[in-house]
């Protein structure tokens, strides 16, 4: 089993809309007992609620179950129990160094996973209002992302 947490500041925009894209595309490719998919966040602000309206209205927009979405935060034990944690911009990856201590997990950046796009973080559309941006560097980036764990791990 490959494990693989997203990770943004409050965990109901980009993070969960990262988690319904990746489990979707991953059972679309015939991956979905072999890869398992989860979202936290770095604040504690919006712990067990649903996703944003933004993030629900893309997700349906697409076809995509954003059933079972709730708000956590990060702990330590999410750096053991995961391979790859992905996180959405530069201040989520300083908080997560911070936490994870010398724990071995691959931490990414989501952007690293589209170096043809010009933006180096995932812009927030709690604070841009552009859910459909967000979904669109999603799409494009949870193909990368299974595109590289076919390639690393399976
Ligand atoms: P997210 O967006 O990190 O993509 O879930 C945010 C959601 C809530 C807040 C900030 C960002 N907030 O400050 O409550």
């Amino acid at each position: 089993m490959i494990n693989v947490l997203f990770v943004c500041l409050g965990n109901i925009c980009r993070s969960p809309m990262g988690e319904a894209v990746l489990r979707h595309k991953a059972q679309e490719r015939g991956l979905g007992a072999q890869i398992r998919v989860d979202s936290a966040g770095t604040g504690d602000w919006h712990i067990g609620k649903p996703p944003h309206e933004g993030t629900l209205k893309q997700l349906k927009l697409h076809g995509i179950s954003g059933k079972g979405l709730k708000a956590r935060q990060i702990g330590e034990r999410d750096f053991e129990a995961f391979d790859y944690i992905v996180c959405m911009d530069d201040s989520n990856e300083r908080n997560l160094r911070k936490l994870a201590g010398g724990a071995h997990v691959d931490i990414l950046k989501f952007m690293d996973l589209l170096p043809q796009e010009k933006l180096r973080e995932v812009p927030d559309p709690y604070y841009t209002g552009n859910f459909a941006e967000t979904y669109r560097l999603m799409d494009a980036g949870c193909e990368a992302l299974l595109d590289k764990i076919a390639e690393e791990k399976l």
